[in-house]
């Protein structure tokens, strides 16, 4: 059997798409900066029938990439390694962005192409590619809707997405790019790269110390959320589809979660006694950072249910999801 490269596969989306690989028999192979997985994945991924390997390694490292491929038959690459910047850290080093997120997926091609086994690459391109036009239209299609990114990182993707394709397509490999959503779920964690974390993160480590968060005022803005397990088998799906329709697709939910972040939260509320929410009055600072003021469009999803993909979890149910496994004493949040 092949095996599959998940690059960054210790990083949040990561560790979501290996454990739905492990799940169905899997050989993957993990290369990161991490030397091991985070507790307690290493025990929680032993008990599912694939094969696991992790290998401690920076894309930016040719030799370390081509020792990869010549150390196992890899069949796909997810080359989802990358540095999620915000704004302080694009100011202060620009180039470091363009050379993990871009350039270290270039070298991850070279690497599959010289290989010559590698029948499908899934790029991990953003919904940042959409930048100013997420405030302009109501729904954001791969096709109609201009990209027009805005921050460094959404810069990077774009080219991720463009250059992942075109190399793909002279090299002969099978790429698919992934117009991925804000997630947010199992496994998110503090990576040290990735300047802007979920704020349903903040809300869940709040709900574990049993506290109480100010949201902003209402009405929140319009806002597109994916539950990362839903991700994981869209990913998934773009990696199995033997003749992709299409090659960028919107991986989201395609629905606005601002109507149901009360519902969301009084799941949580259930869950966690001590844990209550509200909105902040007129003039109060809200204890949670929302990621938007501006309300977004939301990402049209027909292309990927081409794939023979749906999210399965409305936002309650996601939510509902999340709750079990952050009360189950996972230790994915340290
Ligand atoms: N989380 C989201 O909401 C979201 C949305 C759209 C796209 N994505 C994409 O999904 C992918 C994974 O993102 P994430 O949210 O899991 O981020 P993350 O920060 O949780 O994980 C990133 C991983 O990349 C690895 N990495 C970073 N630089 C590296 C280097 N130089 N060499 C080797 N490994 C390196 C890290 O070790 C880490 O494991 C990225 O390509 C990201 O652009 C994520």
């Amino acid at each position: 059997m092949d095996a599959i490269l998940v690059t960054g596969g210790a990083g949040f989306v990561g560790l979501n798409v290996t454990q739905a690989l492990l799940a169905r028999g899997a050989h993957v192979v993990v290369f990161g900066q991490e030397a091991v997985l985070p507790d307690p994945a290493p025990a929680i991924f032993a008990k599912l029938p694939g094969r696991l390997e992790v290998l401690q390694g920076d894309v930016r490292d040719a030799d370390a990439l081509a020792a990869v491929f010549a150390g196992r038959r890899i069949g796909a690459v997810l080359p989802f390694a990358a540095v999620t910047a915000g704004p302080q850290r694009e100011a202060a080093d620009p180039q470091f962005v363009l050379d993990v997120n871009l350039k270290g997926m270039v070298a991850t091609l070279q690497a599959a192409r010289d290989a010559g086994t590698v029948r499908r690459v899934v790029l991990p391109s953003s919904a940042a590619v959409y930048g100013e036009s997420a405030y302009a239209f109501a729904e954001l299609d791969e096709a109609a809707t201009p990209p027009v990114p805005i921050s460094l990182y959404g810069v990077t993707k774009y080219a991720v997405e463009r250059a992942g394709l075109r190399l793909a397509s002279l090299w002969g490999l099978d790429a698919v790019a992934a117009r991925i959503g804000a997630t947010f779920g199992p496994w998110e964690r503090d990576t040290g790269l990735r300047d802007t974390l979920s704020l349903h993160l903040a809300i869940a480590q709040a709900a574990r110390r049993g506290e109480a968060v100010v949201l902003p005022p209402a009405p929140l803005p319009a806002y597109d959320w994916i539950y990362v397990r839903d991700l994981a088998e869209g990913l998934l799906a773009l990696l199995d589809a033997p003749a992709p329709p299409y090659r960028v697709v919107n991986l989201a939910s395609g629905l606005d979660w601002a109507p149901h972040y009360a519902a969301c939260l009084d799941v949580l509320a259930r869950r966690f006694p001590g844990f209550r929410w509200r909105h902040a009055q007129p003039g109060e600072a809200p204890t949670i950072a929302w990621n938007e003021s501006r309300p977004r469009g939301v990402m049209r999803i027909a292309r990927a249910a081409d794939f023979g993909w749906r999210p399965r979890h409305a936002p309650e149910a996601a939510m509902a999801d999340y709750a079990g496994w952050l009360a189950n004493g996972d230790e994915g949040l340290r």
